[in-house]
């Protein structure tokens, strides 16, 4: 991946650069395999790690209003303020493609809510390749509450 900031690694690399990789990896991937994909068929998994060190799992959930379906990433995210996190330190989301596919826009800002510095690790359910980046790096001048604050 080209992209400035994010660098391609594999599983053992990313597990050395976040201990509870393996943890997060694992939870991802158990949490695919409960995706509700039937309309689009591409089922994906994540996995965050909360301020406190406790993990929460997610998956997309599709809707027949389009629309209305989540993302992994979010869902996670949501599963873990629900659970009392206020802060989140990782993401690790796995898809069904031999590369990694890397977050989208909507869940790119919603981690960003969280600081610069959440590591993302995209992952794939069938090869070893992990990208990683700082959420920062992945969204630079995101919109934030700064620029609320600074409306006149
Ligand atoms: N999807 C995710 O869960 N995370 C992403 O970052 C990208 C897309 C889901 C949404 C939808 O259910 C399916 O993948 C196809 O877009």
């Amino acid at each position: 991946m080209a992209s400035s900031g994010v660098e391609s690694i594999d599983r053992a690399e990313a597990a050395a650069r976040l201990p509870e990789f393996g943890a997060l990896l694992t939870m991802a991937l158990e949490a695919q395999g409960r995706a509700r994909a039937s309309y689009s068929r591409f089922a994906v998994g994540a996995a965050v790690l909360g301020g406190s060190g406790a993990a929460f799992p997610g998956c997309n959930v599709e809707s027949a209003s389009y629309g209305a379906t989540i993302c992994a990433e979010r869902a996670a995210v949501v599963g873990a303020v629900a659970g009392g996190e206020t802060a989140i330190r990782a993401c690790v989301v796995v898809t069904p493609t031999a590369e990694p596919s890397s977050p989208c826009g909507i869940c790119r800002q919603f981690l960003a809510e969280f600081g610069p510095e959440v590591l993302v690790f995209a992952a794939s359910s069938i090869g070893d390749r992990v990208w990683v980046a700082r959420i920062g790096d992945l969204l630079p001048l995101s919109f934030d509450s700064r620029n609320l604050a600074e409306a006149e």
